[in-house]
Formats: C-alpha cells, structure tokens, sequence
C-alpha cells in the first residue's frame, strides 16, 4: 500500500498508520521521542512488577525506619536505661533500650507465685558497668552477627572483609565486634502494653560492610491461637533486619539467660531438665570454640551432648569435659535443627526446646524460624554476680534459702540461629539464610517462649 492509502478508510488505513509506526520510511526526532516514550512506559512498567515483592517488604519493614532515622537524633537524649513494661495475663517482662534488653520476665510456679526466670539486673544501670567488666551480654540482643566469626574474617564474592577481633587475644570476633548491638543504645519506635519495639541503624558499624536496619519487637499474649492452643503465657521475639545499602552478612541473637528454678537452688544441674528434639548433630569447634569445619554426631563426649530425648541438664556433663573448650566443662554448643517433614519449610517455626525445673514446675518451650542454636549452661560464672535483689526477696519471703549468686551452672542461654560461622563454611550450604543485601529479602530470626507448669 502507497501513498494512495491515505485517501483510503477504516481498516486498511489503520494498517497502514501501523505499519507506517513499526517500519519508518525515515526516522524523524520525532519518530524517535515516540519510541523513547514506549520504551520507557514498558519498562517501567515491568520493573515495578518485577520489584513488587521488594517494594512490598520495604514497605512492611522499611518504612519505620524512616520515623526511626529523623528521630535518631532524638534518640541520644532518650535515657536508654529507662525500663519499658508489657505484660498480659500471667506474664510481665521488662526492658531497657541499651542493648534492645530484657530485663526481667515474671511468670507464674506450680503455686501460681510470680518468679522472674531471666538472669540479669535490678538496677538498669548495672547493664553499661558490665559490658565494661563481664561482659556477659545478659538478656540483649547480640548483632551484627551474633558467635564467633574466625578470624575476624569472611569473604564475599571476591571481596574480603576484616572486623575488629574482640577475643581470644585476636583469634576471632565475639557477637559483632568491639562495640556490639548489646551495647548500642536502641530507639524506642513502638510501644503497648503487651508490645515493644526497638530500631537500630547500623551505618557500616564495625566495619562491617554497608548500612542494616533492625527491628527488635518483643510481646507478651495468654490468648489460645494455633501455635498456642492452652493460650499459655507467651513472649514472642521477632529481630528483623534490612541490609541498606551493600551485601552483608546478618546474623542477630536474643541473648537470654534463662533461670526455671529462679535461683532457689545453687545451680541448674539436678533440677531442670532439657530436651533438644530435633538436634541429633552439633557444630564442632576448636579448643577457643570457633568452628573448625567438623559437623559432628550428639553421640561424641560419650553422648553428653546428646538432649534428643532429654534429661537434666546435669545428668552427663561431667562427660562434656573439653566440649566448651580446652578446660572447660559443660555446654557452649550450636546444635542444629534438623527439621522433620512436617516442618520441611526452611523458615517455617519449629518447636526446639522443652525445658522445665522440678523445683517451680515452671516449663519452657521454645519453637523458632532459624536453623540452629546456641546453648550455653554458664561454665564461665563463677559466684561474683549477685542474684537481683528483687528475686532475692521472693525466694526469702517464700523460706527458700536460694542462690545468692550466680554460680557456675547457674543457668543456660538459648540463642535461636543460624548455623555460626556458616559465612566461612559455605559448603555447608547455609549463606542463603546468613547474607543479605538490598535485592534480598529481610532477615529474619523470630522466636516464641511459651510458660507453662508441671
Ligand atoms: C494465671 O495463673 C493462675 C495461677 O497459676 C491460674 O490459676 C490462671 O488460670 C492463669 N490464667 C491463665 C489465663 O492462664
Ligand atoms: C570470675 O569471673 C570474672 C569474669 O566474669 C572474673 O573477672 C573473675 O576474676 C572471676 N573470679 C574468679 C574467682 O575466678
Ligand atoms: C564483674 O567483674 C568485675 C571485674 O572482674 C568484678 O569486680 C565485679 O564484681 C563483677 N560483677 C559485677 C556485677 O560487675
Ligand atoms: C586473617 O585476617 C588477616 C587480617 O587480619 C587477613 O590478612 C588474612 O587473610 C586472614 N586469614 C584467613 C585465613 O582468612
Ligand atoms: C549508650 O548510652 C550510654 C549512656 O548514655 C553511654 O555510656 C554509651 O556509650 C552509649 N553507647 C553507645 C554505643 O553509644
Ligand atoms: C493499658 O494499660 C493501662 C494501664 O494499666 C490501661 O489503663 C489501658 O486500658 C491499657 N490499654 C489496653 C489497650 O489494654
Ligand atoms: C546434685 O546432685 C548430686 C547427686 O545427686 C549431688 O552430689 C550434688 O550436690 C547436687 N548438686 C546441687 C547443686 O544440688
Ligand atoms: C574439630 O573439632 C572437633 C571437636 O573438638 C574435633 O573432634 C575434630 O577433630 C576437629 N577437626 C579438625 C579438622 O580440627
Ligand atoms: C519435664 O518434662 C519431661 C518431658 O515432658 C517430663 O518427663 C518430666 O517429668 C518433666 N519434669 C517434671 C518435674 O515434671
């Protein structure tokens, strides 16, 4: 069709506006803005879609973040030892903003008394003097990554990174470096009566690479739902983080000591018993407890390490002689969650604790998202640590002649996470829940603690 079509109608001449559109005779500025204009629109289009998932997670967990970012100025002059309370029925838990902490966590015995069954300090205080001193990391949240990372070293693509070392006299970096998140002063960005949230961001703190936003949101609820079907007393925590701006390793951990018997014996080892269900496999480690590559059987230590059937935490630990480390004995393990078919779904909640004391009754289960964790039966305390005042008194008020200081196998940690040191393991297959970066999804380490009694 020629020129003369122009003088033709209806469909042929739309043809011919078509095909005039798709095959130029010239290529006029014109002609070239109109395809510009195309290209763009299409693109744009199909970028958004395309990014929707992301837009979507940063809009969910990204947009307090930016309230959170123009308050931070703010943030300095907030008292970061001011105690935050969130309690329902039968269960009431304290925090502070420095180190996104808790406190102290009241949850009723077989007698229906109130114990607090953390291990930490009345006077918030406290908290700053032993970062300066112990450094036992009580109830905070451990972060960038939490455990030990070799050398203070990893590598990604063919970039490698080095971080301030903090242990073993340079041998590796401890729980994110010198100034970790348990020291960090954090921004309340959310509060209720049953829900806290503490925001932190990390601008490429302790070297290590690029900016992370987190979230540290902790609630209370005695409400019966599907995962708590005797609407038990339950603490939810849930640490989600955003890697900002470059591709970064995040590993966050609650750092929780837990106390069932709430000090009324010296120690944890004849009361309280603990079982690991899933954890038939540990990573192993070397005489200073940095993984040395070795995945290994609960069967080593002539099975010490072995809880898939549970039994009181003391029961083989003389058998964990050198376990935690060249003189040591007791627990400082990361065992890992094996998930059975019905937990397949790698992020999906697992129950991976039972533990509960013969002396209060008091239970505890824990189900988790993450595919590791970390227990640590307090080898290192030693008595100097007073036990707080506050439970002091219940256990006197009650004629128990308790603990008054935190003694070796006083208490147990448990950190849910992910397998520790996995960045420099990465036959272990791991990284994909380990590193994150502006293009991936959040990280996320969401826990539940459910209080009952036997
Ligand atoms: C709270 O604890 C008391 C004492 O143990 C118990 O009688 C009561 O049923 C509990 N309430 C709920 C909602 O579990
Ligand atoms: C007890 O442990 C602390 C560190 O937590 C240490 O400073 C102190 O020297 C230890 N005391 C004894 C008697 O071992
Ligand atoms: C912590 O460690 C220091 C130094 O070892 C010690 O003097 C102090 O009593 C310990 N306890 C507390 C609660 O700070
Ligand atoms: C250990 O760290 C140093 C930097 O302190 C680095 O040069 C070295 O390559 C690291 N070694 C390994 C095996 O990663
Ligand atoms: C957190 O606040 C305390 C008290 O103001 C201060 O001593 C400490 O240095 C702060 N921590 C950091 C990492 O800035
Ligand atoms: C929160 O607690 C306060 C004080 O105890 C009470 O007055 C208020 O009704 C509570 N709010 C909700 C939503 O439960
Ligand atoms: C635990 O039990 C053993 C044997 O039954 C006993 O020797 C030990 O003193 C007990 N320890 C504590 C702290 O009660
Ligand atoms: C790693 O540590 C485990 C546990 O201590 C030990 O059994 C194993 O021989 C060590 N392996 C290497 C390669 O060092
Ligand atoms: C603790 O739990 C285990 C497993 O459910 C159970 O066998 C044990 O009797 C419990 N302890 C007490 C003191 O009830």
């Amino acid at each position: 069709m020629g020129r003369s079509s122009r003088s033709g109608q209806g469909f042929p001449q739309l043809l011919g506006c078509i095909r005039s559109v798709l095959f130029p005779a010239r290529i006029t500025p014109r002609v070239l803005f109109a395809y510009c204009f195309v290209f763009l629109a299409i693109t744009t289009f199909l970028g958004i879609r395309m990014h929707l998932r992301t837009y979507l997670s940063a809009v969910l967990y990204g947009l307090p973040a930016l309230s959170q970012a123009a308050a931070a100025t703010a943030s300095t002059t907030a008292d970061p030892f001011q105690l935050y309370t969130i309690s329902a029925e039968n269960i009431t838990a304290k925090f502070i903003p420095y180190g996104a902490r808790l406190t102290s966590l009241l949850v009723p015995d077989r007698d229906g008394n109130l114990q607090d069954v953390v291990v930490g300090y009345d006077d918030p205080k406290q908290y700053l003097r032993d970062s300066e001193t112990n450094h036992t990391y009580f109830g905070a949240v451990v972060g960038r990554y939490a455990n030990r990372i070799k050398n203070g070293t990893f590598d990604i693509g063919t970039k490698q990174y080095h971080i301030p070392e903090n242990e073993n006299g340079g041998e590796d970096t401890l729980h994110g470096g010198t100034v970790g998140y348990d020291q960090r002063n954090w921004t309340v960005t959310s509060y209720s009566n049953s829900s806290i949230t503490f925001t932190f961001v990390d601008r490429a703190l302790e070297d290590f690479p690029g900016d992370v936003v987190t979230h540290a949101t902790f609630s209370v609820q005695t409400k019966a739902t599907l995962e708590n079907p005797r609407g038990l007393p339950q603490l939810t925590t849930k640490l989600v983080s955003l890697a900002l701006t470059e591709t970064t390793p995040i590993m966050l951990a609650n750092h929780i000591y837990w106390n069932l018997n709430a000090f009324k014996d010296e120690t944890v080892l004849n009361d309280t018993w603990l079982q690991l269900p899933l954890s038939k496999r540990l990573i192993g480690s070397n005489g200073i407890l940095i993984p040395n590559g070795t995945i290994l059987d609960v069967d080593v230590y002539n099975g010490a390490p072995d809880f898939t059937a549970g039994k009181l935490v003391g029961q083989d630990i003389e058998e964990a002689d050198g376990l935690c480390g060249t003189d040591c004995t007791g627990y400082d393990t990361c065992f890992i969650v094996d998930r059975p078919l019905q937990y397949a779904a790698r992020n999906s909640m697992v129950p991976i604790v039972h533990m509960n004391s013969s002396t209060t009754g008091i239970s505890l289960d824990v189900a988790t998202n993450q595919q590791a964790l970390q227990i640590y039966s307090c080898n290192g305390q030693n008595g100097t640590i007073p036990v707080k005042e506050s439970q002091v008194k219940r256990n006197q008020d009650e004629g128990v002649d308790g603990a008054t200081y935190v003694n070796k196998y006083g208490c147990i940690v448990i950190e849910t996470e992910g397998w520790i040191d996995a960045i420099n393991n990465p036959t272990w297959g791991q990284l994909s829940d380990q590193i994150y970066s502006p293009e991936t999804g959040p990280a996320v380490n969401w826990a539940t603690y459910q209080f009952g009694t036997v």
